[in-house]
């Protein structure tokens, strides 16, 4: 069955999914139409109704109208992207293929969208048995709970060279169902793949004191799964806390095999995070926001800090710190936490930029772009 629910209320946690989506897709079809071929691909594997209805009594689209929207308006692109809508429930697909047909009909530039009435794992499985190679594809797969994605699934799609998946991981569903009799957490052994890295996740767990620990315990699992058992050695996670509650409520996971790929989904998602310390962040905090100035800036230090610990030994280009270091595959830091931190640091005269050769370029003779003083990536950054 599907989730009727969760199309009643369109929240700050759906928008800041559906955000980071819409500003990946881009870039991404983008870079890959440089390379590729006529065909690209765009899945939404748990597509949905198409539209939430507010309790104001507005509505507001769904991803597959976010995606069709942004696809459409790529020029050239646009006629090269087949798109594919898979939802389970058959009362939310009919609605979803009205909308989306009806998108398509005042937006002919895209290709007719293709649409599946079943299961995403059933669905993908035989698409992926029939294709040797996989066009360019970016795989949106949000479930509501923790059911219906299979790990070989996911490790089929990242075999190909550039497919992407970018996926909704539901920690506290994970979390609930490791808690249950043993013999009721197939889901997760379908989720992970295999019954022993479930009892291994469950043996972690149980021996972790704090909800901090066992959150990490479990996302740094699924991660590590993403790495060592698929292609997508490149993966990223982005938290999103709770609503009422100062806990995790769920992770969107980006995993791809190309670094930059992974670097630009840093930024974007790094643009839509926000914390207490305000935006700029791999985490949207929601309870915990107060709205207040903070004291303390902790994330930020943290960040300052690394810039700093890096000069330690002399100059760095600027290129190192935006283009090396973010494309890095355990690096968390992306090329705006970088750029940021440098402008804080010469702000404060914590740092000097300079050009090559040495010659200091202070902010106030360097081009602004949005207000910030630019950082070319010739230019390199020292310790005053
Ligand atoms: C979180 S909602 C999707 C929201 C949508 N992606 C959006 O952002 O507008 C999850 C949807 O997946 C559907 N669903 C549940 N299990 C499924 C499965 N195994 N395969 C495909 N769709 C499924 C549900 O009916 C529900 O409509």
């Amino acid at each position: 069955m599907g989730d009727e629910g969760h199309f009643g209320d369109y929240r700050a946690q759906t928008l800041a999914k559906h955000t980071i989506l819409t500003k990946y897709l881009k870039p991404f079809y983008t870079i890959v139409n440089k390379s590729s071929s006529r065909n690209l691909v765009y899945i939404d594997g748990f597509a949905g109704r198409g539209s939430y209805n507010n309790p104001d009594g507005s509505t507001s689209d769904g991803s597959p109208l976010h995606a069709l929207m942004t696809i459409a308006e790529m020029g050239d692109i646009a006629e090269k992207v087949s798109t594919v809508f898979i939802e389970k429930d058959p009362a939310l697909f009919e609605q979803l293929k009205e909308r989306v047909l009806a998108f398509h009909a005042k937006n002919p530039n895209i290709r007719r969208p293709q649409f599946a009435n079943a299961g995403f794992s059933d669905v993908m499985a035989k698409v992926l048995a029939r294709t040797d190679q996989l066009a360019p594809a970016f795989v949106f797969i949000d479930p509501c709970g923790v059911d219906g994605v299979d790990f070989s699934v996911v490790e089929g799609i990242l075999q190909h060279p550039k497919a992407e998946v970018f996926l909704f991981f539901n920690i506290d569903g994970v979390r609930r169902v490791l808690g249950l009799d043993p013999t009721q957490r197939s889901v997760l052994a379908r989720l992970l793949g295999g019954t022993e890295r479930v009892t291994e996740l469950a043996r972690e767990v149980k021996s972790l004191r704090s909800a901090a620990d066992r959150e990490l315990a479990i996302i740094n699992h699924y991660e590590s799964l993403l790495r060592t058992h698929t292609n997508g050695k490149y993966v990223v996670s982005f938290r999103i806390e709770a609503e009422n509650r100062r806990s995790v409520s769920h992770y969107l996971i980006h995993a791809c095999q190309h670094p930059m790929g992974f670097s630009i989904m840093k930024d974007v998602m790094w643009t839509v995070g926000e914390t207490d310390e305000g935006q700029g962040s791999l985490r949207l905090d929601q309870a915990s926001i107060t709205g207040v100035i903070p004291l303390f800036t902790p994330e930020k230090n943290a960040i300052d800090d690394e810039v700093t610990s890096h000069l330690q030994h002399g100059a760095k280009s600027v290129r190192f710190f935006l283009k090396e270091l973010p494309m890095d595959p355990t690096n968390r830091l992306c090329r705006a936490a970088y750029r940021e931190a440098i402008l804080r640091l010469e702000e404060r005269g914590k740092v000097v930029v300079q050009a090559d050769g040495g010659t200091p370029k202070p902010a106030h003779e360097r081009q602004k772009r949005k207000g910030k003083p630019t950082l070319g990536e010739a230019f390199f950054v020292r310790l005053k």
